[in-house]
């Protein structure tokens, strides 16, 4: 079988470059100032237009004249009816659409233009609590006899009124609130407008299934499980113990900072009901379950399930997490390879709605290598909207901020620096509305843009359309081995994805200097991509010489 065929062969999310539509903030097609579904579909033809040629050919790695990304699936996040007291992750009704965002035939006709153009879409799925405005609650919260009270997680007060537990919520302060009616207190690991499902109560999971099959019956691809690892929580409740490396500047209502996050999540129960979900999943042809966890590596690799009867790709933020420098990040990606098992596949993140901008935290110079990188490496990348773009954190000013993260735990802590609307254009509000948006644009919008990118033979984002274009055509990118290769540089990171005869070499300038590095690899190849997008030229493999923050991705003769 040749590697192409063998290539053709993987399952979609194997294949896929996954883009992250942060739906408040990508486009607005109703002039209210928040991005909405029929936004998305206006701006479907930007991810993918649809005329992505077959494997193997090649004009494929070509840049396109038209200005598609060519992503292969989007992940939306949550639309439904909500408070917005977490802007969406506070859900009223899972099985609807929020007027906010548009209703459910406005989803489906998403959902068919999206397939129209070979584009896949996973939703957002959050299992661990709901609004406290969904009517499972307002039952729950009627009394302590009400059928649904134990959909929820409900404690006796100490016999002084103390907390049932020392948890801290990462929004600040405690993770219990009292209820003068019924006199005890629930638990919301997040705000207290979060009240935790209680996923021990057999009900409730067949409630929460029901909710799964209800998408994947409208034809969903894949569903992002919000802070899956916090689903269960130790059965009897155990304090958390201190954590003696906090920093000693945090925030006064910090708890969560301030502890190790032993009993509040990651209990063993959860990988029986994440079998469940995959269980429910294959019941559909092709779906694909994607979590969002943290978690030290031993304990991350088991959401992939036992034998890989757990979530098809549990969310690796680790790139995010490290130093950026060659040696921290080569090690990482050096120890993901060594603890998944044969038949787990990686996937990488750099950038997301909860995180500071990529280009902020590296450096403007930095995040083509980071481009780079996460579209060569083995596995699925999953990009962030506007990464592609190079957009930096937001400066914003102290009366609009609106992330109850910031307002609660300092402003430095607020999640709306990368939250901010996507760049369109040049025009007003850079066409992401045609009223002032929920967040304010960001300062340089009139040339860090879209339209302004799309006639920039060197930008940025024709960085991305390249690299994307260049992955999907090439088999020993989507399925070839990885191994790194030593070059007498610390200040490099270069790797080999191999699949059969066909061998690409990525060496990547972590530094401001020039590097000439020496490879024992031998013989010679020719530069396909370089970061800066003005070479494609033969180069022998015992000498590489890269620029100040260059990357390339050479193909080796055979
Ligand atoms: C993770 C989401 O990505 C984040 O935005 C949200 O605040 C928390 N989950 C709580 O749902």
């Amino acid at each position: 079988m040749s590697g192409t065929a063998a290539v053709e062969d993987l399952p979609w999310w194997k294949r896929a470059v996954i883009y992250e539509v942060y739906l408040r903030s990508f486009k607005d097609s109703t002039g209210d100032g928040i991005g909405d579904l029929q936004g998305v579909i206006e701006k479907l033809d930007y991810l993918n237009e649809g005329t992505a040629l077959s494997l193997g050919q090649a004009e494929h790695r070509e840049i396109n004249p038209s200005p598609s990304l060519r992503i292969d699936a989007i992940w939306i996040t949550p639309f439904y009816p909500s408070p917005m007291a977490d802007f969406g992750y506070d859900v009223m009704d899972f099985i609807s659409v929020d007027s906010l965002f548009g209703d459910l035939p406005t989803f489906d006709r998403l959902l068919h233009e999206a397939h129209r153009r070979g584009i896949k879409v996973i939703i957002d799925f959050v299992p661990n609590h709901t609004s406290d405005r969904h009517p499972w609650f307002i039952e729950s919260r009627r009394s302590r006899d009400d059928p649904k009270r134990d959909w929820y997680i409900w404690r006796d007060a100490g016999t002084d009124g103390s907390l049932p537990n020392n948890w801290g919520s990462p929004f600040g302060g405690p993770v219990w609130t009292w209820d003068e009616a019924t006199g005890q207190y629930y638990l919301h690991q997040f705000l207290k407008e979060q009240p935790e499902l209680n996923w021990r109560n057999p009900e409730l999971r067949q409630a929460m299934m029901d909710v799964l099959r209800f998408w994947l019956d409208r034809g969903v691809d894949g569903i992002r499980m919000d802070v899956i690892g916090m689903i269960v929580k130790d059965a009897q409740f155990r304090d958390n113990p201190p954590n003696l490396e906090a920093d000693p500047d945090l925030h006064p209502d910090d708890i969560f900072g301030r502890q190790v996050h032993l009993y509040n999540e990651d209990q063993d129960d959860v990988h029986k009901i994440l079998q469940d979900m995959r269980a429910l999943l294959e019941e559909y042809d092709d779906r694909c379950a994607l979590g969002e966890l943290g978690y030290p590596l031993d304990r991350w690799v088991r959401y992939y399930g036992e034998d890989g009867d757990g979530l098809h790709l549990p969310l690796n933020f680790r790139l995010m997490e490290r130093p950026w420098t060659a040696q921290a990040i080569r090690q990482l990606v050096e120890e993901i390879e060594a603890i998944l098992p044969s038949f787990a596949w990686p996937t990488y993140v750099l950038g997301s709605h909860d995180a500071p901008r990529m280009a902020s935290r590296l450096g403007g110079d930095q995040v083509r290598i980071a481009a780079m990188l996460l579209l060569t490496l083995r596995g699925t990348p999953i990009l962030y909207q506007g990464d592609e773009l190079g957009m930096e954190n937001a400066r914003i000013p102290s009366e609009r901020i609106r992330d109850p993260q910031g307002l609660r735990l300092g402003h430095e802590r607020s999640r709306d620096i990368s939250r901010m609307p996507m760049l369109w254009d040049g025009s007003a509000h850079s066409g992401f509305s045609s009223s002032e948006p929920w967040l304010p644009v960001s300062a340089d919008y009139a040339t860090k843009n879209v339209a302004a990118q799309a006639t920039d033979p060197g930008s940025n984002m024709n960085l991305y359309r390249r690299l994307i274009r260049y992955r999907s055509s090439s088999p020993a990118m989507l399925d070839g081995s990885y191994r790194s290769v030593d070059t007498g540089s610390k200040d490099c990171f270069v790797y080999l994805r191999q699949l059969g005869q066909e061998r690409c070499l990525v060496a990547l300038n972590f530094t401001s200097h020039s590097r000439a590095l020496s490879t024992a690899l031998g013989g010679n190849g020719s530069v396909e991509i370089s970061t800066y997008l003005d070479r494609s030229e033969a180069t022998s493999l015992e000498r590489i010489d890269l620029r100040p923050h260059e990357g390339l991705i050479i193909e080796m003769d055979p």
